[in-house]
Order: C-alpha cells, then sequence, then structure tokens
C-alpha cells in the first residue's frame, strides 16, 4: 500500500508574487482586444519577488510555480510565423471559451505607444523586425501569467515562446501548457497577410484590404499599419521566426497540434475549435470524477490530436538537429552512443513523470528504463549514461527546494562472500566527482549516500535508489525494506531496478522469504517505465517500444519505415496496465482486443521485457 505525503511536510509550493506594473495592468486587459493601444503610463522593470512557502528553498531565485492541477481551466499557446493568423484565431478562441488573450506582441506595443522605459527600449527591435530582449518579455509574460484573472479563466499565450530560451524560463517556471497549437502556412501567403494588414485602433480588430475588408468608410479612414508590416520586415521576421521555431517548440512536441493556417479564418477555427472543445470537456470530466482515469482521457485525447506528435519542421528536412530526424519518440536507437538530444529526451520523459508521480503524493516509485545507451552490462561507459539521468533527476527535486539523498549500495557480504552488484562499482565515486550545479547544491541539497536504513537522516526530503540490485548470495531487498520503513512517508524512487531473483551464493536460488520479498519489490509503483520490442532472441532490428509517464497509459508502439526510408515509431495501443506479451502480439496483428489468442503468436518477444 503506497502512503500519502503530508502536505505539510512535502509538498511544497513556491509561488511567485511579481508586482504587475500599472503599464501593464492597463495593457494587457483581459479583452479579447489583440491590438488595443490602451494609454500607459509607466514601468517598473524588476525581477518579480519571490515568496516562498518552503521552508527548504534554494538561495538561488526561484521561480513561479504554476500548479497543473486537472481542474485548472484550460492553458493553451498559439505559434506560428507571422500573419500566419494568431491573432485571428485568438480573438475567435477568446470569444468562445473566454480564455485570458496575452500577446507578447500586443504587451510590447501598448508599452511603446505608451513611451514607457520599456517601451523605448522594445521599440528598435520591434520595428526593425527583430526580437525583443528574453529578459524583458519574459518578465511581462511572467507578470501577466501570475494574475488572478488568468489562473481563473485559463489563458492562451500568444507569440511566447519565441526562442529556446524563452522555452526554458517557461520550463523552470513550471508553466505548461495543455495543448500547443502550431499554425502552419507557406512562406508567400504570409507576406501578402503582413502588407495588407491594417489594424482598428479603436477596437483593436484585425483587418485586411484583400481578405477581411472594414465594414465601413469610416471604420476604413481609422485603420492603421504596423511599422513592421512591410514587405521588406516581414521577409526578415520571417527569417528570425524559422531560427528560432524549433528550438522554441521542442518541448512541447508531445502535446503539439499543428493546423493548416493556409485556409480560410472560418475553416481554420473549426478545427481549433474541435480540439478546445474536446480537451475542455475532459478537463470537465476530470474536475467531476477528481482522478487520475481522467487524466488518461486527457492523454488519449491529446495522443490522438497529436498523432504526428510532430515538433515544428519548419526547416521541410533541412534541420542541423538530430531532432529533426525523430517525432515523438527517437529513432535510431540501437546506434550507440546516443546524441545529447536523444538522451536528453529521455532524462526529461523520466523527469516529467517522476515530478508528476511525486507532486500526487506517490511515496514509492521505480523507473524502470531500458534503452542500449542505458545498458551497462553491453559496455560499461553506460553507467556514466544512468549517472546522468540521476543527477538530472535529483536536481530537478533540488530546483524545488527539497533535500534528495542520492543512494548507491555498495560491496555487500564479507570476506570470500562479498559480492558486489554488476556494474556499480565505483559508481558512488563517479557521483561524488560530478558536476552538481552552480549553486553548492552538493552537500546541501543533494546528498550522496549507500542503501539501508542508517542512511536515512531527519533532513532527507526525498531519495533516488540507483539500480539496487541482489548480488550473488545476498539479498538488497531486506536492506531496501528497513531504508524505506525509516524513510516513513518520504518518496523513495528506485531507477532500474534489479530485485527479481534471489541467486545464492553457491548459484542455487535462495528462496526463503522468496514471495514476501518479492511482494515488497513489487509494491513499488511505476512512474515511468520504456522499453524496446525485439523478435525473440535478437537485438536487431528493433520492432517497436513500450512507454509509460505517470499518470497515463502505456503505449504500444510499431517502428515502421515510412516511403522517404526515415523511421518512425506510430502508436498501435494504449493499456492502463504493462501489456502482456499477448496483448503484444495482438496489437501487431491488428486483432481486436478480447479475440481468443493462440498460445503463442508470431511475435514472441523478449521475455525480458516482463
Ligand atoms: P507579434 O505581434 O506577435 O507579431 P508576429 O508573431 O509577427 O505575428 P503577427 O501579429 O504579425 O501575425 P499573426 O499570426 O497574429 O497574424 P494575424 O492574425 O494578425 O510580434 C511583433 C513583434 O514583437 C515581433 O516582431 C518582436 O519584435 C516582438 N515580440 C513579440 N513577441 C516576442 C517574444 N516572445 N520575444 C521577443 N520579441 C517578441 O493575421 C495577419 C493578417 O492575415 C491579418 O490581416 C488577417 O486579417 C489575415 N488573416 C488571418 N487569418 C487569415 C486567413 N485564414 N485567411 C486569410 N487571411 C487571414
Amino acid at each position: 500500500m503506497l502512503h500519502s505525503a503530508p502536505s505539510s511536510s512535502f509538498h511544497h509550493t513556491t509561488t511567485l508574487h511579481p508586482s504587475p506594473s500599472p503599464s501593464l495592468l492597463s495593457a494587457s486587459s483581459p479583452s479579447s482586444s489583440r491590438h488595443a493601444w490602451l494609454p500607459l503610463r509607466h514601468f517598473s522593470f524588476q525581477t518579480p519577488p519571490l515568496r516562498t512557502h518552503n521552508h527548504f528553498a534554494l538561495t538561488s531565485p526561484k521561480a513561479l510555480k504554476v500548479n497543473c492541477s486537472t481542474s485548472e481551466p484550460l492553458k493553451i499557446m498559439i505559434s506560428g510565423a507571422p500573419a500566419s493568423g494568431k491573432g485571428t484565431q485568438c480573438e475567435l478562441i477568446v470569444q468562445k471559451f473566454g480564455l485570458v488573450h496575452i500577446s507578447t506582441g500586443d504587451l510590447l506595443r501598448a508599452e511603446v505607444a505608451a513611451g514607457t522605459e520599456i517601451g523605448n527600449k522594445a521599440k528598435e527591435f520591434m520595428n526593425s523586425g527583430r526580437l525583443v530582449p528574453d529578459e524583458i518579455v519574459t518578465a511581462m509574460v511572467a507578470a501577466r501569467l501570475s494574475r488572478e484573472d488568468a489562473k481563473q479563466r485559463g489563458w492562451l499565450l500568444d507569440g511566447y515562446p519565441r526562442t529556446s530560451s524563452q522555452a526554458e524560463s517557461l520550463e523552470k517556471m513550471q508553466i505548461r501548457p495543455d495543448l500547443y497549437i502550431v499554425l502552419d502556412v507557406p512562406d508567400e501567403i504570409l507576406i501578402d497577410r503582413c502588407v495588407g494588414r491594417r489594424l482598428d485602433p479603436v477596437t483593436g480588430k484585425i483587418y485586411h484590404l484583400k481578405f477581411f475588408p472594414p465594414e465601413s468608410e469610416e471604420i476604413k479612414a481609422r485603420l492603421v499599419t504596423r511599422p513592421d508590416d512591410t514587405e521588406e520586415k516581414v521577409k526578415s521576421r520571417l527569417e528570425i521566426y524559422k531560427q528560432n521555431a524549433e528550438a522554441a517548440s521542442s518541448s512541447y512536441s508531445n502535446i503539439t497540434k499543428k493546423i493548416d493556417g493556409s485556409r480560410s479564418k472560418e475553416e481554420v477555427f473549426k478545427e481549433v475549435e474541435s480540439s478546445l472543445s474536446q480537451l475542455q470537456q475532459s478537463k470537465g470530466k476530470i474536475l467531476k470524477s477528481g482522478g487520475t482515469e481522467i487524466q488518461r482521457t486527457l492523454d488519449n485525447l491529446l495522443t490522438s490530436f497529436c498523432s504526428e506528435k510532430s515538433i515544428l519542421d519548419t526547416k521541410k528536412g533541412s534541420g542541423s538537429s538530430s531532432q529533426d530526424k525523430w517525432r515523438g519518440i527517437p529513432t535510431r536507437l540501437n546506434n550507440i552512443p546516443h546524441s545529447r538530444e536523444i538522451r536528453q529526451y529521455f532524462y526529461d520523459d523520466v523527469i516529467k513523470a517522476t515530478q508528476r508521480a511525486v507532486d500526487d503524493g506517490k511515496t514509492r516509485l521505480k523507473v524502470d528504463i531500458n534503452i542500449p545507451e542505458l545498458n551497462p552490462e553491453m559496455d560499461v561507459y553506460r553507467i556514466g549514461t544512468l549517472m546522468e539521468l540521476v543527477r538530472g533527476l535529483a536536481l530537478s527535486f533540488a530546483d524545488d527546494g527539497k533535500r534528495v539523498k542520492v543512494c548507491v549500495q555498495g560491496s555487500m557480504g564479507e570476506g570470500a562472500l562479498a559480492g558486489m552488484p554488476l556494474q556499480l562499482a565505483g559508481s558512488r565515486q563517479i557521483l561524488e566527482f560530478m558536476d552538481w550545479g552552480d549553486y553548492g547544491a552538493k552537500g546541501t541539497f543533494i546528498n550522496i549516500g549507500s542503501i539501508g536504513a542508517a542512511e536515512v537522516e531527519e533532513q532527507d526530503d526525498l531519495y533516488i535508489l540507483v539500480a539496487p540490485q541482489n548480488a550473488v548470495g545476498n539479498c538488497i531487498i531486506d536492506d531496501l525494506r528497513a531504508m524505506t520503513n525509516a524513510a516513513e512517508h518520504r518518496p523513495v524512487i528506485l531507477i532500474n531496478a534489479r530485485l527479481k531473483d534471489l541467486p545464492g551464493s553457491s548459484g542455487i536460488m535462495q528462496t526463503m522469504g522468496r514471495d514476501q520479498r518479492l511482494k515488497y519489490a513489487a509494491s513499488f509503483e511505476s512512474c515511468y517505465f520504456f522499453r524496446l520490442l525485439y523478435y525473440a532472441g535478437t537485438q536487431y532490428p528493433i520492432m517497436g517500444a513500450i512507454r509509460m509517464s505517470y499518470p497515463y497509459r502505456y503505449e504500444l508502439y510499431k517502428r515502421v519505415d515510412d516511403p522517404s526510408g526515415k523511421e518512425k515509431y506510430v502508436i498501435l495501443s494504449t493499456f492502463l496496465e504493462r501489456p502482456t506479451t499477448d496483448e503484444i502480439n495482438d496489437a501487431f496483428e491488428g486483432k481486436p482486443r478480447n479475440e481468443t489468442r493462440k498460445g503463442s503468436g508470431i511475435w514472441g518477444f523478449l521475455s525480458g521485457i516482463f
């Protein structure tokens, strides 16, 4: 039985309370008016002060935490090239869904119109079609998002993030959307749209001389053209967009909905509306049932929205990053060593799932990630990858102000019976030598220890156990149990544990108490699972993969080669529990779920999977 951490002892919520400047308050009224140019007086630009309820807060500046509870209203990001129709769609979304529209372009234009210090700084960048420096824009967005209306009604973030560093800022502040919409429009259309665009300074409405002419001569007479809407400036804005789009959007590849924005605005909105309505419905169900099951519904929905799991492909195949080569799950996983991007994909995936589980009060967790790069039996350098994963995970909790103990078991037994767990020799030393960041986290928020009750100290908040496993003749489970008993309600996370069998020193299976031990080992709940699938007895080619990221369902993927020869993973099915071999066989054979199965299918996957 899992225990829930009492909120007072573990659930720290770090909240940023910026003091929005008067100009921001007036510039970003929750109305749908995207281009409303309201008069502004002054702007105080400062890093918003931090208030934290966490007595273990780091001394480094901490981030705004917007809790992603399932009962929150919609949180949407919309992105696309200049004039792809973001503002036009935002007007319609706000009318229908009542979200708070936050457009960085509008916020900045309002500053410029008011002649504030910020506006004067931003003006020269905007007029020449360049991006305004990140720190200015990020402070504005953080201030606006922290306001009550955005929390209550949900938000629609337009034009932010536009660079990888803006995306990172959001990640640090733990601000994530439910859905990331990308409007995809060819360049030639974009230029036409920009050059013909006109704005009504009274209503904030967007017109186009050809596509959406003003309703009356009176309105026509007062329309204005944006200073950055000349053909030359549009081309330069487009270029800047292309340089940054991929990096800015890559964090959202799993929740990206790419929409063809070259169609009429009504057609585009129909698709946007349908996605948002479904999302809203799912969130409504979450509210009613208040449970994980509906999170899964939401996940399924996102899976179906984003079946392409697309990342922005603005360079149409000419990208420089290896991420261009995969969508969703990285490909070529048999090619090792893996690139930095592939490793990062898995680290991020594990970190997010584990964070969600801990935030939900889970305290006995395990991560199982089995890709060639993380299998130290094949090559000892791969223990380094495991350590990198553990470091990322530990620092992600330390960043939240938690004191993390990273534990590696040492040699077990004595004398001739001493045994070292496979590949763990020296890994504690590696952990000691690793770079634990700039804030002196090691020794304060990160401590290195071993496995056992004696390691549990009062100040610890959470334990990460690196590959705990039985050594010849010795069973780690007893130490583990003593440790978890001492840890009580504090989370203990096992990374790639190997607790299945208990070989005796003579090689004979030790059976005393085995059932109880295995039962205990099984009491850890999976918060992340990833495994590649092969034909039985082979490690080539990869046939598919199973992935589970808490609190979502197990996803079964098939690896396919598309006609251009590129490989990709296509989702076949999802499961509440880890699928059995039969279920996998059936899914690969395209059989319906409940059909009577043969004793063994044509797909005999590695028995090690289960
Ligand atoms: P911003 O105002 O955000 O400009 P943008 O991203 O270039 O986008 P646009 O506002 O030009 O176009 P849109 O996609 O909203 O299209 P719209 O709906 O108006 O940013 C301006 C500047 O601020 C930036 O260049 C930068 O300097 C700075 N900035 C902003 N955010 C920043 C950030 N995060 N970091 C740094 N700097 C930042 O439509 C365009 C036209 O097409 C209209 O006339 C419309 O009527 C028409 N139209 C729309 N949809 C259709 C359709 N389906 N069919 C036909 N016509 C259509």
